[in-house]
């Protein structure tokens, strides 16, 4: 599986989001190498626990810039968010819990084609709205940065 690494056409108008979605492209990106050089269950496991854990984490915040910058479309983003979250979950849980054959190589291309076309597409689709916000200091991820956005 040829890997693919966060470049310039993943922006989405809002560096906290960017500086996220290269943090997932790079945790992708250690499961794939942890799984091609046979790393034990437990290196392997605690990969995708970190992984499933920071998607969740970012789902939040891209949500709550999502919503303060007034995004129209934000209840069938979340949709997919929460769709794309319950498998990433359940592969670490079965996972986790011993069932080995839950995370093979099609499972991680699915993961990484679903995760980069997230970003190629539905991502992008808000970038007008978050870009607006993100130019001048007092936008939504600035606010976000310093925790101030509730979801
Ligand atoms: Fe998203």
């Amino acid at each position: 599986m040829a890997w693919v690494a966060w470049n310039e056409s993943y922006r989405v108008g809002n560096t906290l989001l960017d500086s996220d979605h290269r943090i997932l492209l790079d945790l992708m990106a250690q499961l794939y190498d942890a799984m091609e050089t046979g790393q034990s269950r437990d290196v392997i496991g605690s990969v995708v626990g970190v992984l499933a854990e920071y998607v969740g984490h970012h789902f939040r915040r891209e949500e709550a810039i999502m919503k303060a910058a007034g995004f129209p479309d934000l209840d069938r983003h979340r949709t997919e968010h929460h769709d794309l979250e319950r498998q990433v979950v359940d592969v670490r849980d079965r996972y986790q819990a011993g069932e080995r054959g839950v995370l093979g190589q099609d499972v991680v291309d699915l993961l990484k084609n679903w995760l980069t076309e997230h970003i190629l597409v539905s991502d992008n689709s808000y970038k007008p709205w978050v870009e607006r916000v993100d130019s001048d200091g007092s936008g939504p991820s600035k606010m976000a940065e310093r925790g101030g956005i509730q979801s």
